[in-house]
């Protein structure tokens, strides 16, 4: 059994914000709290990219701060509040690697387990982003390791989640190039995202594609249709608790767990045998 814990969209900052953004570095202690204590500890943890709110470079060190004290190797990915030249400058010494078109995007190997880092940051907008260079770099890397189980981590859904004013285009460009260059690699399992600041699931190209929760505050589920331009006075952002996923390669498969963090009392204990019937 092998495990990979999967943080995003940690939002730390140094302002104090009026969205409680400040409480962003309280809600990511308590995140990594309950990874430390899941069984068996995580191998690894990878945060999929908004690690800071303004792309700022103190935001980036106080990041590095909180996680000083973290006992798993940690992997970072970039995502649409981030910015390249202070997170390379902050975290090229904590194992993030660029392609050589200096593109956040590297793997890393865990036992069988490969786990393929992209950028899909666009600096001109929110939106997601691969270029050709980026997703001819992801299929040749795919063809480096046909046989090893492999899953593909990036900050922004190819999929729409329903809550309209985050989604892509699903006819978008770059949903197309990504699509494309993991067809034909059958070691692609899923596909791991963020941005959403909530757990969903859908498929692209045949994988699984699973969002987990922020470990900052999450979006309210609203489907309805929404005018960016017309403020309706709807709720955005609800204080549900921050979140992570587990990816769990095991006996060939490798699945997700969506958690929620926090302490909280056992119900039940395994103290006589189980009785299957
Ligand atoms: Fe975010």
């Amino acid at each position: 059994m092998l495990t990979i814990a999967q943080i995003t969209d940690l939002h730390i900052t140094t302002d104090t914000d009026p969205v409680n953004l400040w409480r962003n570095a309280e809600r990511l202690q308590h995140v990594l709290k309950s990874i430390h204590a899941l069984k068996p500890r995580p191998v690894a943890i990878f945060a999929s990219g908004d690690l800071v709110d303004r792309g700022e470079p103190e935001e980036y060190e106080a990041l590095i701060e909180i996680l000083r004290h973290v006992e798993i190797p940690i992997y970072f990915g970039i995502g649409n509040h981030d910015r390249r030249e202070p997170f390379l400058a902050a975290l090229s010494g904590h194992g993030v690697q660029t392609d050589p078109n200096g593109f956040v995007q590297y793997a890393v190997d865990f036992g069988d387990l490969r786990v393929i880092v992209c950028d899909t940051l666009d600096e001109e907008s929110e939106g997601g982003a691969f270029c050709e260079d980026r997703a001819a770099w992801l299929a040749k890397t795919l063809d480096e390791a046909p046989d090893q189980p492999t899953v593909i981590a990036l900050h922004h859904p190819p999929i729409a989640s329903g809550i309209r004013w985050m989604d892509p285009d699903p006819k978008a460009g770059w949903i197309a190039r990504l699509a494309n260059a993991v067809r034909g690699h059958d070691q692609v399992r899923s596909i791991l995202c963020g941005h959403v600041h909530r757990a969903f699931n859908g498929v692209l190209a045949g994988r699984a594609v699973a969002a987990a929760p922020a470990t900052s505050i999450q979006l309210t589920l609203d489907l309805t249709p929404v005018d960016m331009r017309n403020p309706d006075g709807r709720e955005m952002l609800v204080e549900e608790p921050p979140g992570f996923a587990v990816v769990m390669a095991y006996e060939g498969q490798v699945n997700t767990h969506v958690c929620v963090a926090g302490d909280y009392a056992p119900a039940v204990a395994y103290t006589s045998p189980f009785v299957r019937g």
